[in-house]
């Protein structure tokens, strides 16, 4: 049957989205499934619950796509899809809930606290910004406490700047999360599940451009970061890190794939940032980078995965 990609939405990772889910049309065509990539509007489920597709990809990045609300309607059409659960994206979509349930497991991750913008608003901001700084320090990472695609997320040098961070960050999200920057190499890791349970892929080393963050404009522009893959690190740590990635599919009741995003500390320790449930499949992605580098053909895991989810 039918392979029905969604892709696209509303979300500010639209246009990622839809990069993805080309990508992921164009390698299943090519190995003669029978994909479509639709672009998720209000016509979407009324045409799905008419058209019954065998199943159905979600390569929608961001709200509604990963946070559990369109894999809701899917279960309420009866519909078999690829990737996790509702609840089990609820709480992976949420930076704070996602990283508490990975500490409880035993894994490092950055001091943070949450910022609610009404507090910000009613509270006081000074005062705030002041008790956050004396508690976690400087610098800082401001960022949505939901979202993909560094959209809202600003690297904080001076407790000056942290206001204009919030600003920002409250303009994709209604809550921030703000946690402290840790120095160290930026490394994502894959999880896929090609049938005999989940299996963490070669760790991708993130090397932004000299003095650039990890931005948009990094993730999307062919050339502007330099991968490496395998990340240049100690075996040990490579291990460390495929465990971390497996231990936080695991722990968060994760199915299919993910992607967990760390840095890796000066002692060596990977410390969780998030993780991805529909981690990104354009041609600047690391988890289908990783998955080559395993020697993994993206088309036949995803046509895979899609078997299996009908099945
Ligand atoms: N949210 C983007 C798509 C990613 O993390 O890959
Ligand atoms: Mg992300």
């Amino acid at each position: 049957g039918r392979v029905l990609i969604l892709a696209g939405g509303l979300s500010p990772e639209r246009e990622v989205s839809l990069r993805s889910g080309g990508r992921l049309r164009d390698a299943l065509v090519s190995i003669g499934v029978d994909a479509e990539l639709v672009d998720v509007d209000a016509d979407t489920l009324p045409a799905l619950a008419a058209e019954r597709p065998a199943v159905v990809f979600p390569v929608l990045h961001g709200t509604s796509g990963e946070d559990g609300t369109i894999r809701e309607v899917l279960d309420l059409y009866d519909l078999p899809y690829v990737g996790a659960v509702p609840a089990a994206c609820r709480v992976a979509f949420d930076k704070a809930t996602a990283k508490a349930a990975v500490a409880d497991r035993g894994i490092a991750t950055p001091a943070s606290v949450t910022l609610p913008r009404e507090a910000f608003h009613d509270l006081g901001a000074a005062a705030l910004i002041e008790r956050i700084v004396a508690r976690l320090g400087l610098p800082l990472v401001v960022k949505p406490r939901a979202g993909g695609s560094s959209f809202g997320v600003s690297r904080v040098e001076g407790a000056g700047e942290v206001a204009e961070a919030l600003m920002a960050c409250f303009g994709y999200h209604d809550c921030a999360l703000v946690e402290q920057a840790v120095a160290g190499m930026e490394i994502a890791v894959g999880v896929v599940d090609t049938g005999d349970g989940p299996v963490a892929l070669p760790a991708v080393e993130i090397e932004p451009a000299a003095g650039r963050a990890y931005d948009y404009a990094a993730r999307y522009t062919a050339g502007a970061t330099n991968f490496y893959t395998p990340a240049r690190l100690a075996p040990a740590v490579l291990d460390a890190a495929a465990r971390t990635a497996l231990l936080a599919h695991q722990a968060l009741g994760l199915r299919d794939l993910s992607r967990t995003d760390m840095i890796v500390d000066a002692t060596g320790t990977p410390q969780f940032l998030e993780v991805n449930v529909a981690p990104g499949m354009t041609e600047t992605s690391t988890w289908p980078l990783a998955l080559a580098a395993a020697g993994l053909d993206l088309a036949v895991v995803c046509r895979d995965l899609a078997a299996r989810a009908h099945s």
